[in-house]
């Protein structure tokens, strides 16, 4: 397991906290692979009613961690399908217990693709939302080109994961995929206090109206596989590779 994800169980809520500060919680394979275990073995846990994500306090994510994206090989279709981003995806979409996410700065790319997978989603006035895939060169993931419009409308959803536009915390609620917005530093507490809530509730009543709302799995993975599959392809392509080194060398200028 590595040491940029704390996973803790605190009473009946799995707690991963993404702990990578210094690189602003960017997420490395290492870290993909340690959410997806904390997650998959919660399932049949009946111990764990609840699931939270967070990234402590002042960043959520800066999403995929660019220097390994390019140079872990993930820079083919059948790369990025097998990933273990796209595992981790898999996880989220495949998950039976409520997700709770508190988001304290910025949520990039996967920052915020990753949350509308999730049940409920706390933010603080600090939190930021974009998904600069095209200023990138590539294209939506997560099955976002799905669950984006779906939630938010067609509008909301071209300004952010085409236009690449960042949303604030305020518009977020208004776009309907932020619950409730906080002051800074306690979307953590008050994502505790909603995993409370949830954890009182009868389970399997839970369980079944989850199911009932959400769009179903095979659905979502369809979207994550048709959107792996044209990533991977972009990931080789002149507009991405630059849009990664001009990051990477950004500093050295
Ligand atoms: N992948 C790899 N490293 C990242 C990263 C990412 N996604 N985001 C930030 N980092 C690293 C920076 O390279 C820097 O490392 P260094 O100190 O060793 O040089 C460190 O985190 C701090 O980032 P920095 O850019 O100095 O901070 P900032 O406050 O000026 O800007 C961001 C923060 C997040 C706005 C900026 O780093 C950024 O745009 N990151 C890329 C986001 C992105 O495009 N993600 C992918 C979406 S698909």
């Amino acid at each position: 397991m590595t040491d940029h994800l704390i996973i803790t169980d605190e009473g009946e809520t799995r707690v991963i906290k993404l702990r990578r500060p210094e690189k602003k919680n960017a997420i490395t394979q290492a870290m993909y692979r340690g959410m997806t275990e904390a997650i998959d073995t919660a399932q049949n846990n009946p111990n764990i009613r609840c699931l939270m994500i967070t990234g402590g306090s002042g960043v959520f994510t800066s999403g995929n961690d660019l220097e390994e994206f390019l140079h872990a090989g993930t820079v083919s279709s059948e790369a990025v399908r097998t990933s273990d981003m796209v595992k981790f995806l898999y996880s989220l979409a495949h998950n039976v217990k409520p997700i709770i996410a508190a988001v304290d700065g910025i949520a990039i790319g996967i920052g915020t693709t990753l949350l509308f997978h999730c049940d409920h989603v706390l933010a603080s006035t600090a939190a930021t939302f974009s998904t600069p895939f095209l200023r990138l060169g590539l294209v939506p993931e997560g099955a976002s080109s799905l669950l984006m419009p779906q939630t938010m409308g067609y509008q909301r959803a071209f300004a952010m994961l085409v236009m690449g536009r960042t949303m604030t915390a305020a518009e977020a609620h208004i776009a309907g995929f932020v619950n409730a917005v906080v002051s800074p530093g306690h979307a953590e507490v008050e994502a505790h206090k909603v995993a409370r809530e949830i954890c009182k509730l009868p389970a399997e009543a839970v369980a079944i109206s989850r199911k009932l709302i959400r769009t179903p799995p095979d659905e979502l993975t369809r979207r994550i596989d048709q959107e792996a599959h044209i990533f991977g392809e972009r990931m080789s392509s002149k507009e991405a590779v630059a849009a990664f080194t001009a990051f990477l060398e950004r500093k050295k200028h």
